[in-house]
């Protein structure tokens, strides 16, 4: 493996238990999808990277879709008003559909995606979530049926996971070195 980005104090999550996580939960939901033909919407665009992992992951038929969504906040926190930039271009109605996230933080964003997702009246909607951070006193406002990791309420970068804008390329999950962002 190369070497640690400069940028990056710690390793959260390797290659390795990204690796593993990923085909955990790809053999967990191919098996529940089993001649369903779900269809996967990934939220861009965080979960480019996870959801290009997952697929290959999950074993049974599958169709692929994505989202872009902006939420109005102050960069670094959603605010939880969310504004569709980019739509499915799949109709959804009876369709079995998976919500592929990169990170649930404070859940607004998905909690939002979900609302809007169930008024077009799919035959079933879950989320599988990569990552879900702990943040101590917080419950999130979604559960997802799916989760790789939970991890702690650190600034995280990383495989798919950005600081703006950078850093989403990197083959692991690693704690942003606190001068970088402040
Ligand atoms: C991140 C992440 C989720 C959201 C989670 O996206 O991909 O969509 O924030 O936060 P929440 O649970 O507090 O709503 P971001 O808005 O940073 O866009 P990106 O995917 O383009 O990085």
């Amino acid at each position: 493996m190369e070497g640690l980005h400069p940028d990056v104090e710690s390793i959260v999550l390797s290659e390795d238990d990204i690796s593993q996580i990923v085909q955990r939960m790809g053999a967990e939901i191919g098996a529940d999808y089993e001649g369903r033909n779900p269809l996967i919407v990934a939220v861009l665009r965080g979960a480019v990277v996870f959801t290009a992992d997952l697929m290959r992951a999950i074993h049974c038929q599958l169709g692929v879709d994505f989202m872009a969504v902006s939420s109005y906040g102050d960069g670094t926190k959603s605010s939880g008003v969310v504004r569709i930039v980019k739509d499915l271009d799949t109709r959804i109605e009876g369709r079995d559909v998976l919500i592929v996230e990169d990170i649930l933080d404070s859940g607004l964003t998905l909690s939002y995606l979900m609302k809007n997702l169930e008024s077009r009246k799919p035959r079933s909607l879950e989320v599988a979530a990569f990552l879900v951070k702990d943040i101590p006193g917080k419950t999130p406002a979604v559960h997802p049926r799916y989760v790789g990791a939970h991890v702690p309420d650190a600034f995280i970068v990383g495989y798919g996971l950005d600081f703006a804008e950078r850093y989403r390329n990197l083959p692991y999950i690693g704690v942003l070195k606190p001068e970088v962002y402040s």
